[in-house]
């Protein structure tokens, strides 16, 4: 099964927004009313919900045309919109006008290690040409226990029920580094995202970048 397809299913039973994940709780008070936030893979838009029901101004993007739709209608309004579309391709592909947007922050949560590195570059391209404020980013790491399940597929990639690339994080900082981010907060370990019985190492970054 293609990851679209089970991220599909997947929230064809998982539909409402859920409680806030604990990195939005992180990030939520490191946001100014007002601001844009563009959100990459929105999922159920739990995280996207909450911040606008702080002030922010949210776009909330995932390829999940069925959710995105019931999220639209059940919880969408002036300063919440969601938009389906492929996170790593919004130039080529966007449904929404926010090509020529600049975004006050941008926020992906699980979302990173869903995408391999090709894609991920090319993200980070896009991220560092359409934002003007703090990047904020939450992603299992190589030191994850998942990463020791299932089939594996590379040095760094494997697939269980889905596929997942798991970050390393000093390579991830060199390639913010190089496209002129400024990294401000970082941490690696166990312990802040857990999930029932799931207890992901993750890596937390907080990354400034700034218009030119
Ligand atoms: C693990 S879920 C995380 C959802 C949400 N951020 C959360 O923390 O609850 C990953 C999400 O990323 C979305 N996704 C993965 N790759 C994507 C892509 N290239 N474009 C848009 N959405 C993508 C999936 O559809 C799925 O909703």
């Amino acid at each position: 099964m293609d990851d679209k397809k089970y991220w599909s299913e997947y929230y064809s039973t998982h539909k409402k927004p859920t409680d806030a994940s604990t990195f939005a709780e992180f990030v939520v008070d490191k946001l100014d009313a007002d601001k844009t936030l563009i959100e990459l893979g929105c999922g159920n838009g739990r995280d996207s919900v909450f911040f606008s029901q702080n002030g922010i101004d949210v776009l909330a993007v995932d390829q999940v045309d069925d959710e995105i739709d019931f999220l639209n209608e059940n919880y969408g309004n002036d300063n919440l919109t969601f938009a389906c579309d492929d996170f790593t391709n919004l130039d080529e592909t966007s449904n929404v006008k926010i090509k020529d947007n600049t975004f006050d922050y941008v926020y992906s949560r699980f979302t990173f290690h869903s995408i391999n590195e090709e894609k991920e570059d090319r993200t980070l391209d896009w991220i560092a040409g359409h934002l003007d404020g703090l990047f904020f980013l939450e992603a299992r790491s190589l030191n994850d226990p998942m990463f020791r399940k299932g089939k594996l597929l590379s040095e760094t990639e494997n697939f269980t029920t889905h596929y997942r690339r798991y970050m390393d994080m000093g390579k991830f900082i060199s390639k913010l580094e190089s496209r002129g981010f400024e990294v401000l907060y970082k941490i690696e370990d166990k312990d802040l995202a857990p999930y029932k019985d799931d207890n992901p190492y993750v890596i937390r970054i907080i990354a400034r970048i700034n218009e030119k």
